[in-house]
């Protein structure tokens, strides 16, 4: 268990706004991180006060012999998080950021040779029912569901983020960022309208370490129904769905498909119904028309 960049945070002379929510002192912080070991199928994890981006760090990780995995990279602030495609993901202050990094027979991979997009694409599903199942309880009454390929949305504005990255030797990188203890008020202004928060939501602050507990419960609950039958996972993702019946566009390079949301399909594609006939789309990035 690695603890990075502790001293640098909990210096007086910090301002306010800096210091980090995840844990109030070093102590407590090591308290929450031995609870997250103990209490998580996870084999070892490491800890940044600060870092640029926990995807980046779990890329480094695959490539050391050493590395025990499921391995957590967990940070309280990145300071270039990624989003799919070139999106950069913002983590204010308060919010959940980090990465899992995994064997490829964790995803239902047997070898680095069956570790495709489609593989990576029905991991992507899988991470965010998990998501979802997770999040759900902490906001009853409220609506909570997935926009195709793994956004997680709360009330119609994005809640939770999901970045799959897969290694050359099929270990894949799990990249999960939640709007949690962060407020949408500080988020910059191209995003503030776009994006929702627990603590925005519900007027209080969540418990980090329970968060995160909980989506590595649902997430080892969600990967092992992926290895046995992928077509749970589709189904669940199929009922979690909140574009069904709308009018999607998606962009793949210079193609656009558009198309009426039909759902997810058993394989996990995005099913459009495209002049009166079903279209499976595997790839690209939705748009609204
Ligand atoms: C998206 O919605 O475009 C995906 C966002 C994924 C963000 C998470 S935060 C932790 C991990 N580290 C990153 O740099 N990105 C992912």
């Amino acid at each position: 268990m690695t603890l990075k960049g502790a001293g640098k945070t909990e210096t007086a002379e910090q301002p306010q706004q800096e210091i980090p929510r995840f844990g109030p002192s070093v102590k407590a912080r090591m308290q929450n991180l031995r609870k997250i070991l103990e209490n998580s199928f996870i084999a070892d994890l490491e800890h940044h006060a600060e870092i640029r981006s926990t995807n980046d760090r779990a890329i480094e990780c695959g490539a050391l012999a050493d590395v025990n995995l499921p391995f957590l990279i967990i940070a309280d602030r990145q300071t270039a998080g990624r989003g799919r495609g070139s999106n950069r993901w913002w983590t204010g202050p308060g919010s959940l950021a980090f990465s899992l990094l995994v064997g490829p027979e964790t995803v239902g991979a047997a070898a680095a040779s069956t570790c495709g997009p489609r593989r990576s694409g029905l991991v992507g599903l899988a991470v965010g029912v998990a998501v979802v199942d997770a999040l759900a309880p902490l906001v009853p009454g409220h609506e909570i569901g997935i926009h195709w390929p793994n956004d997680v949305i709360l009330d119609r504005r994005k809640l939770a983020g999901v970045l799959i990255e897969v290694l050359p030797d099929g270990k894949h990188v799990i990249g999960i960022g939640v709007n949690t203890n962060n407020t949408a008020a500080d988020a910059p202004e191209e995003v503030r309208r776009r994006v929702v928060t627990l603590r925005d939501m519900t007027g209080r602050e969540h418990d980090s370490t329970e968060i995160l507990l909980a989506i590595l419960r649902e997430l080892q609950r969600q990967l092992g129904e992926l290895v046995r039958s992928p077509e749970r996972v589709t189904e669940r993702t199929h009922e979690l769905c909140l574009q069904r019946g709308k009018r999607l566009e998606i962009v793949q390079g210079e193609r656009r498909i558009e198309g009426r949301c039909l759902g997810i399909a058993a394989d996990g594609a995005l099913l459009l119904e495209v002049e009166g006939n079903p279209q499976s789309v595997y790839s690209g990035v939705v748009t609204q028309p």
